[in-house]
């Protein structure tokens, strides 16, 4: 075997190694404690759900698994810089305003494969097409992002995520809000991608969109319960996990403020359309 075959190797090995939790907190810079004791395993070529109330920690169990911030204790192995993640974050309503095509924002997604000088070429074109064509946003290439509806922006996005092919595909609340048939696409997408070998890890309220996933882990800002739907969706668990912010009716969305980029090496890719020109970035 030549050195850059057995590195090829080793890389393609430690991509297909699980992530794996042991013991973890996730504190915030103002020392509040999002989550801790999570403990938990996630493989390839399966999905996750995350599930639990407002505030429970399904972003921050996001953000650790993209590497956007670190653990405060434990360990999540292996280091996320031994993956590539593509990260769709939680939409909050409107903020389209970029004046931009979809076709521009899907190519956005091909920024790291080429490099920002190398002439956008064919496979990059087939590529995108191709995630454009499975999120059936193709035909709105020449629309303005901004006058699209929420359902077709948000398939976009996850148009411009797959175009990446990461190891490992996140969204936080992917099907929240939107309309039928594009929650029923980024369903699909979702089984597609773990047929496909790849982590997709979600966050949700909705708990048909829990049910279709392999694995779910019910979250109280702790580990409430993990493994099958059926295993964890049961009525004690949902109580223990949503009993008391039920009772309170508690709706509201958390707000987020004062994070911290960690991601170290490797490639993330984070897809917004806050247009904030810190959307996309690679390391
Ligand atoms: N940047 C931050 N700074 C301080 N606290 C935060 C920050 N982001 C989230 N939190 C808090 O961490 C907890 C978990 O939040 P989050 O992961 O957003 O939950 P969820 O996504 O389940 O609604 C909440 O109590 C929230 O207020
Ligand atoms: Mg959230």
């Amino acid at each position: 075997m030549t050195d850059q075959a057995a590195i090829q190797g080793h890389s393609a090995a430690q991509n297909r190694a699980p992530i794996e939790f042991t013991g973890v907190a996730a504190k915030y810079n103002n020392g509040h404690v999002a989550l801790q004791g999570i403990t938990c395993r996630i493989e390839h070529a399966t999905s996750t759900a995350l599930v639990g109330a407002n505030g429970s920690g399904k972003t921050t169990l996001l953000r650790l698994i993209a590497g956007l911030i670190k653990p405060s204790e434990g360990v999540i192995s292996p280091h996320t810089s031994k993956k590539s993640v593509a990260l769709v974050p939680q939409q909050h309503g409107l903020r389209a305003w970029m004046p931009l095509t979809v076709s521009d924002v899907l190519r956005m997604s091909r920024f790291r494969d080429r490099g920002l000088i190398k002439r956008f070429g064919s496979a990059d074109r087939s590529v995108i097409e191709e995630a454009a064509d499975r999120l059936e946003v193709l035909d709105l290439r020449k629309h303005q992002f901004g006058e699209l509806s929420g359902g077709q922006r948000q398939r976009v996005m996850v148009a411009q995520a797959l175009a990446h092919d990461a190891d490992v595909l996140l969204m936080d609340e992917p099907i929240t809000g939107l309309d039928m048939p594009s929650q029923e696409a980024i369903i699909r997408i979702i089984d597609e991608e773990r047929k496909m070998g790849r982590i997709v890890v979600i966050s949700t309220h909705h708990m048909d969109e829990a049910e279709l996933c392999d694995q779910v882990l019910l979250l109280a800002n702790r580990l409430i319960a993990v493994g099958s739907p059926a295993e964890v969706l049961t009525n004690k668990n949902l109580q223990d996990a949503f009993g008391l912010r039920m009772a309170h009716g508690d709706e509201d969305d958390c707000v987020f403020h004062g994070e911290h980029d960690s991601h170290q090496g490797g490639v993330l890719h984070v897809f917004s359309d806050h247009g904030h020109g810190h959307d996309h970035f690679d390391r």
